[in-house]
C-alpha cells in the first residue's frame, strides 16, 4: 500500500554566484511523518527550507504539497499552501503579546479562504473573526505548555520564544510543519514540551521537517532522516541506519571508517 505524501521536493537546485548551495535535491515527507533534515554547517539545509517556503526562488525543481505545486510568496504558501514554519532566529513581534502574535496567524488563515473574506466583509472588518479565533489560540498555546498568553514577547527568553513560534505555526493548522533548529537555546522543559507537541502533530496527520545539526537528538525523535552534504542528499532512510552508515562517517569525520 502506498502511503499518502504530504510534501515532495523534486530536483530542487539553487546557486548563489558560483556556489551550488542546493543541487538536485529530491525527497518526500509522508502524511503523519516526522523527517529529520540533517548535515553539517553549510550543507544546504536552511536553503532547502527557504526554497520550500518561497523565501528564495529555486533555479530548478518544484515542491508539491498535498498534490499541488507550491507557488508565490511565503505568506501565500503558508495560508493557501498549508505550510507552517519556525525560524532559526525567532521572528515574533516583540511589542505584541503571545496571544496577539498567534492571533495574526489564525486570522490570516481564516481570512485567506474566499468564504472567510466574504464573511469578514459582511460582518464589518476583523472583529468577529478575532472573536472566533480566541478559543483556538488559547487551546493551541496550552497544548505546548504556554499558559500565560498575555506576556509581551520581548519579555521571553529564547527557549520560550521558540515554543511560542511553534504554537503560532500550529495555530495555522498546517499540512506540513517546517522547524529550523528548534532546540537551540532550549532547556529540558522546553525540549519536552516541543517533543510532546510533535507527537500530537504527527498523530493529527501533519508532515514535519525537522532541521537540526544535533544528529543524535534528531535520530531519537524522527521517523526518517535525510542527510545532506555539499548541497546534495547523501542518505535518505532509517535514523539508526543513517547513524551507522558510511555516508554519515564520511560527512562528519571525513573518512569511510571512523575507527581506522
Ligand atoms: N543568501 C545567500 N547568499 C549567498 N550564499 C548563501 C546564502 N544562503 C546560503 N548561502 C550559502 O549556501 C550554502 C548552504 O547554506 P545553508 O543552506 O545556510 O546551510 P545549512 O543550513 O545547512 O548550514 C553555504 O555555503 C552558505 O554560505
Ligand atoms: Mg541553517
Amino acid at each position: 500500500m502506498s502511503r499518502p505524501v504530504a510534501l515532495e521536493c523534486e530536483s530542487l537546485s539553487k546557486h548563489y554566484g558560483g556556489l551550488l548551495a542546493v543541487q538536485d535535491v529530491s525527497f518526500r515527507v509522508y502524511v503523519g511523518e516526522t523527517l529529520g533534515l540533517v548535515g553539517p554547517n553549510g550543507a544546504g539545509k536552511s536553503t532547502v527550507i527557504d526554497l520550500i517556503t518561497g523565501v528564495q526562488r529555486a533555479d530548478r525543481g518544484r515542491v508539491v504539497v498535498d498534490g499541488r505545486v507550491l507557488k508565490g510568496s511565503p505568506s501565500h504558501r503558508a495560508n493557501a499552501g498549508g505550510l507552517g514554519r519556525t525560524f532559526q532566529h525567532p521572528q515574533l513581534s516583540p511589542d505584541l503579546t503571545v496571544y496577539e502574535n498567534m492571533l495574526v496567524n489564525v486570522t490570516a488563515r481564516q481570512l485567506h479562504s474566499p468564504a472567510g473574506q466574504i464573511r469578514s466583509l459582511l460582518r464589518g472588518l476583523l472583529r468577529p473573526t478575532y472573536g472566533q479565533a480566541e478559543p483556538e489560540v488559547r487551546r493551541v498555546a496550552a497544548d505546548v505548555g504556554v499558559n500565560d498568553v498575555g506576556r509581551l514577547c520581548s519579555d521571553l527568553d529564547l527557549g520560550s520564544m521558540r515554543v511560542v513560534e511553534f504554537a503560532r505555526a500550529l495555530a495555522q493548522r498546517p499540512k506540513v510543519l517546517l522547524l529550523d533548529e528548534p532546540f537551540v537555546g532550549s532547556d529540558a522543559a522546553t525540549l519536552e514540551h516541543v517533543t510532546a507537541a510533535l507527537t500530537r502533530v504527527r498523530e493529527a496527520g501533519c508532515g514535519v521537517i525537522l532541521v537540526d545539526h544535533n544528529v543524535d537528538l534528531v535520530a531519537s525523535i524522527v521517523d526518517r532522516i535525510v542527510l545532506m552534504s555539499g548541497g546534495r542528499v547523501v542518505f535518505d532512510g532509517d535514523p539508526a541506519e543513517c547513524l551507522a552508515s558510511d555516508e554519515m562517517r564520511r560527512v562528519y569525520f571525513g573518512s569511510r571508517r571512523a575507527h581506522t
